[in-house]
Formats: structure tokens, C-alpha cells, sequence
């Protein structure tokens, strides 16, 4: 069996939907956590342009882990509160940075970054891990990638 997805739509949030049933195709059916973390990783890495990370933090125990991912080696243990998806996890709200060198307590795992955003996966009140897409371009990330990352967050909910 292959995965061949070419996502090539001319406008965001057209991309985002396709991206989104490509997921939705992926997990279907697979529980195991790690593997459907590492296919969504693999996914949006081929899917979406300008991204030198992508990737999840599990919350183990309150503390995050860094789980399947894409892009260079990272830092492995996250403090809730601190860095940019430490403060995702704490606050259980996106964090979109147009530029991560203006965040307090940014945690630089690849100096190539330079914006980021970062969105909470939550089921049935439980933050499950946060989902953290990192691009060496300031400003990357607009709303309506942020709507379309709140979507994968919320299929991934159901599958992790
Ligand atoms: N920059 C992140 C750390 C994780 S890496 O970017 C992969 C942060 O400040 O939380």
C-alpha cells in the first residue's frame, strides 16, 4: 500500500481542507498514537511550503516530551509555561508568533526558525500533547493557517 498525496491547491484554506481529509484518510481506523503522530508529521512536512520543523510534544505527566516529528533533532523536555509551546500547553490556547525572537522565553531548537505557531490538542478536557509547526521565514503563519492547523487538532483529538 502507498500514501501518495499531492496537495497542490491554489488557495490556503482549499489546501487546508485537502490536507485535512489526507489526515482524516491517514488515521482512520489506526490507533496507535505514534504512528498516527508520525504519519500527521510526515504529512503536513510534504504538504505545507517554508516549515523547518513540524512536529508534536506529548504531555507526559505535565511535562512535555517531544514526540514524532520532522526536521532537525530538538529539545526533548519542555516546562509547561515556558517557551512557545510550553505556554500552549499552560494556557490551552494557540500560540502564533510572527516572530519568535520577540517571544519571551522562546526556546531556539533550530536557529533557522524564525516564526512559529503552535496549537493544543484536547480531548474530553485533556490536553493530549500540542502540535508545533516552526518556519525559517518571519510571519509565516496567517490566520488561516491557524484555522486550518486548529482542524488537524482537532481530527488528531481523536486519534492520539
Ligand atoms: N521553539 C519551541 C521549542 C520547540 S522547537 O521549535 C521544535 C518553543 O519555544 O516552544
Amino acid at each position: 500500500m502507498t500514501y501518495d498525496f499531492r496537495i497542490e491547491a491554489a488557495d490556503a484554506p482549499t489546501m487546508y481542507r485537502d490536507l485535512a481529509a489526507a489526515l482524516e484518510g491517514l488515521v482512520a481506523g489506526e490507533s496507535d498514537a505514534v504512528a498516527n503522530m508520525a504519519n500527521a508529521a510526515a504529512l503536513i512536512w510534504e504538504t505545507l511550503p517554508d516549515l523547518n520543523w513540524v512536529g508534536f510534544y506529548r504531555n507526559v505527566g505535565g511535562e512535555l516530551i517531544v514526540g514524532p516529528f520532522q526536521g532537525r533533532p530538538a529539545c526533548i523536555r519542555i516546562p509547561f509555561g515556558t517557551g512557545v509551546c510550553g505556554v500552549a500547553a499552560e494556557t490551552r490556547q494557540v500560540q502564533r508568533v510572527e516572530d519568535v525572537h520577540a517571544f519571551p522565553g522562546h526556546i531556539a531548537c533550530d536557529s533557522a526558525s524564525n516564526s512559529e505557531i503552535v496549537v493544543p490538542i484536547i480531548r474530553d478536557g485533556e490536553l493530549i500533547a500540542v502540535l508545533d509547526l516552526d518556519s525559517p521565514r518571519t510571519g509565516r503563519f496567517t490566520e488561516e493557517d491557524e484555522a486550518g492547523c486548529v482542524r488537524l487538532a482537532e481530527i488528531l483529538a481523536n486519534a492520539l
